[in-house]
């Protein structure tokens, strides 16, 4: 047998079923907020990464997946989509009109982690991006909009965190405290904090080794070292996530992974996921555009993992089975069990056919397992009535001879709608 490659999956019927809810909310929930999709390529310069991620991010240096291309150009699989908006909005001069840009995304990213429970080399996000604008406003309408959509797909066990990473004046103060830091702490710290202590200080906060951990507990936190401005920003911010009750806590030593990141930075973090609980993530990156060779135009964002979203919320109403599945119990039914099921789907309803040559009991128990409402059982008595009786699988309840077979599509459809809805 040919296995996939080890972290990437095959997305099954039922969990993509949840996936397309999860979509449809956002598609839904994201135009009224003023956002449109964008359709990205998957495939983007190697340097839009290295430029916007960062060259000593651990997504640069060890996660791409890249080739050299037959002309030589070196490519990757886009490991994010922030780049590639950013890109987009300086080529297609989306800021011409207006500077401002409300874009959002849905697809699959591309990074070479170590593949465990909740985490692939090939995930899905959902994210939104608004550029050209500076003001906290712009902050707060996001991470309403974030919280709005979890709430709507019913995702209730989630925390936002927060925090601000400072900008160019004050970064790279905090970015020397730490530094001094961690040479006082140099005989504990890992040979990769070593390393990025000299590359890049902030990530010291992000060791995962146990040690490092300990000693970095006690390290400065951003808070102490914002700027003035930083800090105004971040308590507007915060006093409009107050005014609309949007439930967040700080948390001082969130970094973030990716370099650029300026002033807002978060997390939302969901309970009960295990090692891998971030589901969404995102921030300010204010320098981004420019940095690309476009103009001085900030922006706010955020992506949700679809992977571990679609685990998050898989106990809500979002996954459903077929209304209805068609069991003739005999030869001479299958063809009026065809056309039943067929006028049914034509209307949009989703409906199940089972084969016929199986005891009722054994149909009933298919028909349970595909998690349907109702079962519409098509016998000897039925057709010469011309009347299919339907068991209501979630009351255990009997309507004999209740759906007319020779009914036009309309008309069986909303008979079997009537009775799904009986009791709501
Ligand atoms: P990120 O934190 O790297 O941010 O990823 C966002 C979310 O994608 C994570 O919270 C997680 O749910 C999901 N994710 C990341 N890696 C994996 C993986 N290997 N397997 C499964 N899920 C994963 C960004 O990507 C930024 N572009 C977000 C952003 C948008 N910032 C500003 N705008």
């Amino acid at each position: 047998m040919i296995a996939a490659v080890k972290g990437f999956r095959d997305v099954l019927p039922e969990e993509s079923r949840r996936w397309q809810a999860l979509e449809d909310a956002a598609r839904e929930l994201f135009l009224a907020y003023g956002f449109g999709e964008i359709r990205l390529p998957i495939l983007e310069r190697t340097e839009l990464f290295a430029r916007s991620v960062g060259e000593t991010s651990d997504i640069v240096e060890k996660e791409m997946y890249g080739f050299i291309d037959r002309d030589g150009t070196s490519l990757t699989l886009r490991p994010e989509a922030t780049a590639s908006v950013a890109r987009a909005y300086i080529e297609g001069n989306l800021g011409r009109a207006d500077a401002q840009a409300r874009l959002f995304y849905i697809g699959p990213m591309f990074r070479r982690e170590r593949p465990q429970k909740g985490r692939y080399r090939q995930f899905y996000q959902i994210g939104a991006e608004l550029l050209g604008r500076a003001d906290p406003l712009a902050d707060a309408e996001l991470l309403l909009l974030l919280a709005r959509y979890l709430e709507r797909v019913g995702a209730r066990e989630t925390r936002l965190e927060l925090n601000s990473l400072g900008d160019e004046t004050c970064r790279p103060v905090y970015r020397e405290r730490l530094r001094k830091f961690g040479e006082r702490h140099l005989d504990v710290l890992c040979p990769d904090c070593h390393r990025r202590l000299e590359r890049n200080p902030l990530r010291l906060l992000d060791c995962k080794v146990e040690a490092c951990r300990q000693v970095m507990a006690d390290a400065p936190v951003m808070r102490d070292s914002l700027c003035a401005d930083c800090a105004a920003h971040l308590g507007q911010l915060r006093a409009l996530l107050d005014q609309e009750r949007v439930p967040y806590v700080m948390n001082f030593r969130i970094v973030r992974g990716l370099d650029y990141y300026r002033r807002t930075a978060f997390e939302v973090v969901a309970e009960g996921l295990g090692a891998q609980n971030a589901v969404g993530a995102g921030g300010r990156y204010d320098g981004l555009v420019a940095a690309l060779g476009g103009p001085d135009v900030p922006g706010v964002g955020f992506a949700l993992g679809l992977d571990r979203l679609g685990v998050a919320t898989s106990a809500g109403a979002l996954a459903s089975g077929p209304a209805a599945v068609i069991l003739p119990l005999e030869e001479r039914a299958v063809g009026p069990a065809f056309a039943l099921a067929t006028r049914l789907r034509q209307q949009g309803l989703s409906v199940g056919l089972e084969p016929a040559g199986r005891s009722l009991k054994a149909l009933l128990r298919s028909a349970d397992r595909r998690g349907a409402r109702l079962a519409v059982i098509l016998g000897e008595e039925e057709l010469q009535v011309g009347r299919a009786t339907v068991r209501d699988l979630v009351r255990g309840q009997d309507r004999r001879q209740v759906l007319t077979l020779d009914a036009s599509g309309p008309e069986l459809a909303s008979a079997v709608q009537a009775l799904v809805g009986a009791d709501g």
